[in-house]
């Protein structure tokens, strides 16, 4: 690839498709082949873990410990950990159970795909891999601690009180306010984002205060892109009732949506304060604002 995850090469938006498309190398192998029985299980996980899409949170991962020193490279099984884990939380997210959605990703959701039984394994197959492949770090590479370090915080953040806690906010708080909104978004989305930012500090050998700003960072980032999404879905939907974060009209969600994208910047200007110039998270940010 021309460019490299921190450096600048032809522009952000070419630094990204060349990012997803090097996660989806990796994620092709890490993923077991379609013809290894039980086939439908495998068929359906690759289905939806390669399932065109941003990359994202792999690509905040890879930056932020490019950023502290280390290669892309020697992150990868833990970027690919992360979407594993994205793409486990669609599958299940779009369950007749959950959210009950024929659709993800411009194509039939996993369980319209096949069927509900293979798109609950997938997900928890998923979910497995990820735990996998957190523990394969390259050993010289990136140490025990901190190897350790970056699947506890996965974990946090993909559990009861991160992720599957938002989920869950939301089928208990059936009529939210705009303050409890935020926290579902914050856990929903802004912990895997959490995670991205701080699994690449811990990988890259971060020191604790800069994985703090780094947690800081992704959190309000994730809730910044939950918003901006939900934006996004209601301008393709105007005829919807409901503003976004409750706010009509969604001009009011546009400029909360700001506000929480410039309270990200906060902690990446604290890291460059203490010589960490996060020029790829910058620029995150800016492609998340220019959305607005
Ligand atoms: C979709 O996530 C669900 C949200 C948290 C808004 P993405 O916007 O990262 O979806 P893909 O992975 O690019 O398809
Ligand atoms: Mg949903």
């Amino acid at each position: 690839m021309s460019a490299t995850v921190g450096e600048s090469g032809d522009g952000f938006a070419a630094l990204m498709k060349a990012t997803a498309a090097e996660v989806d190398r990796a994620l092709d192998g890490y993923l077991p082949r379609a013809d290894e029985p039980p086939r439908r299980l495998h068929e359906a996980m690759r289905y939806s873990a390669l399932a065109p899409g941003k990359r994202i949170r792999p690509f905040i991962l890879l930056a932020t410990a490019r950023g502290f020193g280390l290669e892309p490279a020697s992150a990868m099984p833990s970027a690919g950990a992360l979407e594993c884990i994205h793409a486990y939380s669609l599958i299940h997210d779009d369950l007749p159970a959950m959210d009950d959605d024929d659709l993800r990703r411009g194509r039939p959701s996993c369980h319209r795909a096949f069927d509900e039984a293979t798109a609950i394994l997938a997900g928890d197959a998923l979910l497995n891999l990820a735990f996998e492949l957190m523990a394969r770090v390259q050993p010289g590479l990136v140490g025990p601690a901190a190897a350790l370090a970056a699947a506890a915080e996965l974990g946090v953040a993909a559990g009861s009180r991160g992720m599957v806690g938002g989920q869950a906010l939301e089928f208990e708080w059936p009529h939210p306010d705009e303050a409890a909104l935020l926290t579902i978004h914050r856990h929903k989305t802004g912990a895997l984002f959490r995670a991205a930012a701080s699994m690449g500090g811990h990988l890259a050998g971060a020191d604790p205060e800069s994985v703090r700003l780094l947690s800081d960072f992704g959190e309000t980032f994730g809730l910044a892109y939950q918003i901006v999404d939900d934006l996004q879905d209601a301008a393709q939907d105007a005829g919807r009732g409901t503003g976004v974060l409750g706010l009509t009209p969604a001009g009011e969600a546009a400029g909360k949506a700001r506000a929480v994208v410039d309270a990200a910047r906060q902690p990446l200007s604290a890291l460059a304060s203490r010589g960490h110039r996060l020029n790829a998270l910058k620029e995150t940010l800016d492609w998340l604002q220019a959305k607005l």
